[in-house]
């Protein structure tokens, strides 16, 4: 491609670290329809004659028949997926493929590819993360009345439902989304036209290819166009940050299904066994979902890491965009659907979850709370009161609900038998019904409420 300056081939080693091919070839379909874009364009302004136009587009649809088909011959001295095309087209239609790269650069061309290619990850992994929101509100439905201790400090604090548990990781999926899509918006202008870093003196339209590619503008900055990755980065930030939430919800995965918890079990599709220790049931995929953000954050740091410092526009070591960006896809990807499968078919242990929500006094607050509204007591004085019921039922070894009435009011006297309804973990959830509180009813208006938001997207 650049035969002319050069008396001598490169090095083995040269061709074998400079070749992006191995893992840019996911770039094809991009590629071929950046092409085709510019080709159209070409023609239009009148840079290329319509005849020719017409052998680079019946050529470059060949090629994406034959790579699709898995007819395509890859060679690393060719470097990365825009020389193989390129080459290909020559081949295939002689001269006039000469005439493609007019205005154009390796460099906008890259940069619009990726661009094209994250994008179009954006919309799966949105789809995705759709589907498993629409899972969690389904299993949030199931068990919007079943009890189960909250934790802080992963000490039990405060009975909730596990409907309220699973309707927080929509909330949390419902922002990744949102994050996905503002980076989305943002990445969405078009670099092609920008060739190396500085525009062209050729009278291309940069506005068609643009809408052509679906890109809402072109970037009004050529150097800026070539040289930054911001979006590859900022996509790559929004899916750690998924990454992270689904990794706690696998967290929570293992510690429910280990046998000190027994609150949920998953399916036989979603566990595996021990080739020495029948008795197992290993929770794999949720380990896994849990191991996996390590990769994917590691995929942000690396491309934060090469970016940095990079003197403006296109460096070679930018072409270390791909392969994190690639990875991260493929495993948020996997992740995605492998949360959306534990979820859809796990069963909760109904009677265990709702024995550990009334285990470590957890009614505690409630029992403060009914000083607060039956007596009015100062928060403070009614903190006092109960935790010293807490300690009194913790030396006899038994729940709060055990203690006597002549007990309680050894502690307090003003305290009626009518406080043991609030002790109840069902009587606790049910009473929670600020908004966004744990209360079943809450939680069914919530479920209602997303489920009309998903359905109108
Ligand atoms: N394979 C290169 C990359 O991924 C394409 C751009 C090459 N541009 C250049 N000036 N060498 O970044």
């Amino acid at each position: 491609m650049w035969g002319g300056r050069f008396a001598a081939g490169p090095a083995a080693i040269m061709t074998e670290i400079n070749a992006s091919i191995r893992f840019d070839q996911k770039l094809y379909r991009q590629d071929i329809r950046g092409s085709k874009a510019h080709c159209a364009m070409l023609v239009r302004q009148g840079l290329i004659s319509a005849a020719e136009g017409k052998k680079i587009q019946g050529g470059l649809d060949t090629i994406l028949r034959e790579i699709e088909a898995g007819k395509f011959k890859i060679d690393p001295a060719l470097e990365d997926i825009h020389m193989h095309v390129e080459a290909r087209l020559s081949d295939l239609i002689g001269k006039p493929a000469g005439r493609l790269h007019t205005a154009r650069s390796r460099n906008d061309q890259v940069a619009t590819d990726f661009r094209l290619w994250v994008r179009d990850a954006i919309d799966k992994i949105d789809a995705g993360l759709k589907d498993l929101q629409l899972t969690l509100l389904r299993r949030a439905e199931d068990y919007a009345d079943t009890v189960m201790p909250g934790f802080t400090h992963l000490q039990a604090a405060q009975p909730v439902t596990f409907g309220h548990h699973l309707m927080a990781y929509v909330e949390m999926v419902g922002r990744d989304r949102s994050r996905l899509n503002d980076a989305r918006a943002r990445l969405n202008e078009s670099p092609l036209g920008a060739a190396a870093l500085a525009g062209t003196s050729l009278p291309i339209d940069r506005d068609s290819t643009a809408k052509e590619l679906g890109f809402a503008r072109p970037m009004a900055n050529s150097l800026d166009a070539v040289a930054d990755r911001d979006y590859a980065l900022e996509f790559l930030s929004a899916a750690s940050i998924c990454a992270v939430h689904l990794s706690r919800l696998a967290e929570e995965i293992v510690i429910w299904t280990s046998a000190q918890f027994r609150f949920v079990s998953l399916s036989d599709a979603f566990t595996t066994g021990s080739s020495i220790m029948p008795q197992k049931r290993n929770p794999d995929a949720a380990e896994l979902v849990r191991g996996k953000v390590g990769r994917i954050v590691g995929s942000l740091n690396a491309l934060l890491i090469t970016m940095k410092g990079l003197p403006m526009t296109y460096g070679k070591d930018m072409q270390e965009d791909k392969e994190p960006t690639f990875d991260a896809v493929e495993n948020l990807e996997l992740c995605i659907a492998a949360t959306a499968g534990m979820i859809a078919d796990l069963k909760a242990n109904k009677p265990r979850m709702q024995d550990a929500a009334g285990e470590g006094y957890t009614t505690a607050t409630d029992l403060a709370d009914w000083c607060v509204r039956k007596l009015d007591m100062p928060f403070r004085q009614a903190h006092h009161v109960a935790g010293s019921l807490v300690r009194l039922a913790e030396t006899q070894d038994k729940p709060l609900e055990a203690l006597t009435l002549a007990e309680m009011q050894s502690v307090e006297k003003r305290i009626s038998k009518d406080v043991f309804a609030v002790l109840g973990v069902q009587n606790s959830v049910k009473s929670r019904v600020s908004y966004g509180g744990t209360a079943p009813a809450n939680v069914k208006k919530q479920v209602a409420r997303w489920r009309k938001l998903l359905d109108a997207e």
